[in-house]
């Protein structure tokens, strides 16, 4: 009983943070207390969602699906409560890891999803819905199918460079609103140098290798 009021009362406090940070995780969703959910980012249906890091600002529709863990597939029997419960065996059928996923800062996920661990899929990427991410996707491609593949990128290599030198999820809140006009530009239809010159006007800092571009 004590347990369970325990846990109501952590789970109510971590909503609570989450509120706190504009972090929306949809009633229903099961995510491990070892995930990491970054600001504004927002998981609209119930979602089952593994050790993991999430970055900010990310649009994630329903029923995304995060694993960062394998079973071991080399012994007779491969499932986990059942080898310590039935067969009495300290040796783990369940828990074998490529590694944390990590999914990045701005990245839009369709619904039913599903990736897979050791998974990056860097900022600004786009996973079509239903898809199956097995490898890595890099920054800002587009994402599909099972297993997901890149068929397009959103932006030129030398906008997304530059977006990568921004990194705008990690501006305060005054500098965000400061900066409408930025997140007011189509920058599939801007160049680099006009991109360039509107954050310096904006008063951002950037370096002389951003404004290169065409
Ligand atoms: C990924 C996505 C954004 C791409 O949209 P788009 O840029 O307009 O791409 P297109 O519709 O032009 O499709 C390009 C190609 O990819 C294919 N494709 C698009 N989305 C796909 C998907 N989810 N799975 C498999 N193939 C897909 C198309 O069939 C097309 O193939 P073709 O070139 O052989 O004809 C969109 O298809 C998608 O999946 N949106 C997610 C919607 C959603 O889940 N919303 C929930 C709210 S968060």
């Amino acid at each position: 009983m004590m347990r369970r009021i325990a846990g109501s009362l952590l789970l109510a406090i971590r909503r609570v943070g989450l509120w706190r940070r504009n972090i929306h995780v949809a009633l229903g969703s099961r995510v491990d207390r070892r995930a990491v959910i970054g600001d504004c980012t927002r998981i609209n249906r119930a979602s089952e969602i593994g050790n993991c890091t999430i970055g900010a600002y990310c649009a994630i529709g329903g029923r995304l699906v995060v694993r960062s863990t394998d079973h071991y597939m080399g012994y007779p029997n491969i499932q986990d409560w059942a080898q310590v419960k039935v067969i009495g065996s300290d040796v783990a059928v369940a828990g074998k890891s490529k590694g944390e996923v990590v999914i990045g800062n701005a990245v839009w996920i369709g619904d039913s999803v599903i990736i897979l661990p050791g998974v990056t899929v860097g900022n600004g990427a786009v996973i079509g819905a239903g898809s199956v991410v097995t490898k890595s996707i890099p920054p800002y491609a587009v994402a599909v199918g099972n297993p997901a593949r890149v068929i397009k990128k959103r932006f030129s290599d030398e906008m997304i460079a530059l977006l990568e030198q921004v990194r705008w999820w990690e501006w305060d809140v005054t500098t965000l609103r400061a900066s409408k006009e930025f997140f007011e530009t189509n920058l599939s239809e801007a160049t680099v140098t006009e991109v360039v010159t509107l954050l310096r006007r904006l008063g951002m800092n950037l370096t002389d290798a951003s404004a290169e571009g065409g």
